[in-house]
């Protein structure tokens, strides 16, 4: 066991303490990760705010690099040393979407089995997705560090452990984006602009980006989209296929739309934005309380295609962190684009009052 410093929320609404926290030695598949860099992530403030359940206290952070400092009893492929990406779930690769291939759909994921716990009384802690990685060191499952190039930035790379990741997943992965596609993303946040910068790699145009905040489209525009739609001044649906069709002739609408906002409003622009026969990909997270909008059974039937939805980008991490990572140091891909500051373990607290403002993609913990 050893104790290390660590950002955790006590209790509902209240913010974020630093702390002392213990981990333990590793136990079978288990690791201890030494974190270099972890992003600040809605999904943070959600928890501390009590959205997502009541387990407190939790240890925030998901979105991290860092080097494996020691593995338990039957890790193979990890040793100490190895600069990593974490992910949210490590696969069984026993369940039959394992058995199939499509590991990214297992039905079961696992963590680490040992706690985490308050050094002050004991507790145990919760760790955000799993992770928890507003730590100097954090204990995860083994299959949920993925090895990428050593060389790499651990500020921008850690960054595809979600958001990131969800966004550029769901355009290549769930969207299929290619060459000789026209997309359209609706909603320009950090997911929505992943989902640029995913479909610009895949060589896909137009890329039309939506958004009702300007300062979004300029920067969806810095990210790739050749164009943008203001959709608090203008129908979103019809400018998608206005310019859709000025690349496509005869085009009703985008090849692929994504909808990462997660309302139903959006989802329906998203729903008659698409050509026939396009795809309509959901990565934007829904409430519980919202339900799909009414839409003539007919109108589904008629424009043909697919309506899917893309869960942490349908990601594979081993294929796809390590090509990703590639991708960046051979500058194809600009991960330093989305880390606006990186800042100190103490500054999560200001971090969490930023994001409000719209002002930040992505404010980085640094250790
Ligand atoms: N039309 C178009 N864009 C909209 C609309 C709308 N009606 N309403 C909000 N937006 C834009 C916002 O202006 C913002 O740019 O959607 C974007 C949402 O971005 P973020 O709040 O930064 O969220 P992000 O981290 O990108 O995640 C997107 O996935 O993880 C979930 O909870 C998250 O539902 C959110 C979604
Ligand atoms: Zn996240
Ligand atoms: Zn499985």
């Amino acid at each position: 066991m050893q104790q290390v410093q660590a950002v955790v929320a006590l209790g509902k609404g209240q913010p974020v303490t630093l702390t002392t926290i213990n981990i333990p030695d590793p136990g079978p598949g288990e690791a201890v990760v030494k974190i270099q860099a972890c992003g600040v992530c809605h999904t943070d403030l959600h928890y501390r705010e009590g959205g997502i359940n009541d387990d407190f206290p939790f240890l925030l952070g998901h979105e991290a690099a860092g080097v494996v400092e020691s593995v338990g009893d039957g890790v193979t492929d990890l040793v100490p040393g190895d600069f990593v990406v974490l992910n949210w779930r490590a696969v069984c690769g026993e369940c039959r979407a394992c058995k199939r291939g499509e590991a990214q759909y297992c039905f079961n994921t696992h963590n680490a089995k040992q706690k985490m716990t308050l050094a002050e009384d004991g507790r145990e802690l919760s760790p955000a997705l799993g992770i928890g990685a507003f730590a100097e060191k954090t204990l995860v499952a083994a299959g949920q560090c993925t090895k990428v190039d050593p060389q790499a930035r651990a500020a921008a790379v850690g960054l595809l452990g979600c958001g990131v990741m969800a966004g550029i997943g769901a355009a290549i992965n769930t969207g299929a984006v290619t060459r000789g596609k026209s997309v359209a993303v609706i909603g320009c946040g950090g997911v929505g602009v992943a989902a640029i910068a995913g479909s610009a790699l895949a060589g896909a145009s137009p890329i039309i980006a939506v958004d009702i905040d300007p300062k979004k489209l300029a920067k969806a525009k810095e990210m790739g989209a050749t164009h943008t739609v203001d959709s608090s001044q203008v129908d979103a649906v019809e400018e998608i296929k206005r310019i859709s069709a000025e690349t496509y002739p005869g085009a009703d609408g985008a090849d692929v739309v994504i909808e990462a906002v997660g309302r139903p409003e959006t989802w329906k622009q998203a729903f008659y934005a698409r050509d026939l026969a396009g795809t309509v990909v959901l990565v934007g997270v829904p409430t519980p309380d919202m339900s799909v909008p009414e839409i003539p059974l007919i109108d589904v039937f008629g424009r043909g295609g697919s309506l899917k939805s893309s869960w942490y980008g349908d990601c594979l991490p081993s294929r796809d962190f390590p090509m990703l990572v590639d991708l960046y140091q051979q500058g194809r891909l600009d991960l330093d684009a989305f880390v606006t500051e990186e800042i100190g373990i103490g500054d999560i607290e200001a971090a969490f009052e930023k994001m409000h403002h719209g002002d930040v993609l992505r404010s980085v913990v640094v250790f």
